[in-house]
C-alpha cells in the first residue's frame, strides 16, 4: 500500500468519526496521555442551565459560580478556556445536549441519580448537597404535612421536583422553569413554599431576609459533573483534577469563596 493510500483511508476513518460522533475531532492531550476529544476546538464546552447561584449565576457579562470554577481547573490542566452555554436543565439531566455535542460536560449543581446514570457519565462526587423548603419568615410550612392542600413550587427535572412528589401526599406541585421563577413565585406569594438544593436556598435567603429554610429533609444527594455515556478520558480527567484540588487546597478555597457563611469543613 502506497503512502498516499493510508493518508486516504486515515482520512476517511477521520471522517466516518466526525459523522458518528457528530463533533469537531479536536485532540487535547490530557495530562495522562489520553486524547480528549473536545467539541469545539481550544474550548472546553460547559453546558448548564441559570441561574443556580452561587453554583453558576450571571455577573455582569460573566457566568461565575462554584461549579464554573471547579470547571476552570479542568480547562486549565487541559490548555483550554471554558465556555459556558446556558440550556433548559432537561436536556442536560436527560444526557441529550451531552449526547448532541452540545457541550463537552455538564456542570449544573446536578445530582448524581441512578436513572442519570443510565443516560450520561459522572465524574466523582464533588459536591453535598440535600432538599430544603423555603417559605415566607414566620410562616408555619416547616413540613410537606403542613403544606396539604397548599401550593409548592418545585423546579422542573430535578430531584426537588421528584421529592416533593413522591413525598408530599395532599400538596399540590407548582412547576417552574428555572429557580429564578420558582423563588419569585415564593416571594409574592404565587406559591406557598418551594423545594431546592440547600446551598441554593441559603445563599438566597442571605440575600432576601423576608423568606427563610425552614427545614431541610435530609436526601443525601451528591453533585457529580456529568460528560457523554462512554468519554471515559474526560471523566478521568475531572477526576484527577478534583482529586488533587482537594489535597492541595484550592477546592477548600473555593468552598470558602462561594460558601462564606457555612461552617469551615
Ligand atoms: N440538584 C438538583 C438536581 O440535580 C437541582 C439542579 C438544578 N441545577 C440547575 N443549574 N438549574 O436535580
Amino acid at each position: 500500500m502506497s503512502a498516499r493510500t493510508v493518508l486516504s483511508l486515515v482520512t476517511a476513518v477521520t471522517a466516518l468519526t466526525l459523522v458518528t460522533t457528530g463533533c469537531t475531532s479536536t485532540k487535547t492531550a490530557g495530562s495522562g496521555g489520553t486524547e480528549i476529544t473536545l467539541v469545539t476546538e481550544g474550548k472546553l464546552t460547559t453546558c448548564t442551565h441559570l441561574p443556580y447561584e452561587p453554583f453558576q449565576f450571571r455577573k455582569g457579562s460573566e457566568v461565575v459560580g462554584f461549579d464554573v470554577d471547579i470547571v476552570d481547573l479542568v480547562a486549565k490542566e487541559l490548555k483550554v478556556t471554558q465556555e459556558v452555554v446556558d440550556t433548559p436543565f432537561e436536556g442536560i439531566q436527560t444526557g441529550e445536549d451531552l449526547n448532541a455535542g452540545k457541550c463537552d460536560l455538564a456542570a449544573a449543581g446536578m445530582t448524581i441519580t441512578p436513572v442519570r446514570e443510565e443516560n450520561l457519565d459522572f465524574s466523582g462526587p464533588y459536591f453535598d448537597a440535600t432538599q430544603a423548603l423555603i417559605a415566607k419568615k414566620g410562616s408555619p410550612y416547616t413540613s410537606l404535612a403542613s403544606l396539604k392542600g397548599k401550593k409548592l413550587g418545585v423546579q422542573q427535572g430535578t430531584t426537588g421536583e421528584t421529592y416533593a412528589k413522591k413525598n408530599g401526599a395532599g400538596v399540590e406541585t407548582v412547576q417552574f422553569e428555572d429557580v429564578a421563577l420558582l423563588l419569585t413565585a415564593v416571594k409574592t406569594g404565587q406559591v406557598d413554599a418551594a423545594v431546592n438544593d440547600n446551598g441554593v436556598l441559603f445563599e438566597y435567603v442571605r440575600k432576601n431576609a423576608d423568606l427563610a429554610v425552614t427545614t431541610e429533609f435530609e436526601t443525601g444527594e451528591k453533585y457529580g459533573i456529568g460528560v457523554r455515556s462512554g468519554n471515559t478520558a474526560l471523566r478521568k480527567e475531572i477526576d484527577k483534577v478534583i482529586k488533587a484540588a482537594r489535597s492541595d487546597g484550592r477546592y477548600d478555597a473555593l468552598y470558602q469563596k462561594w460558601f462564606p457563611a457555612a461552617p469551615k469543613k
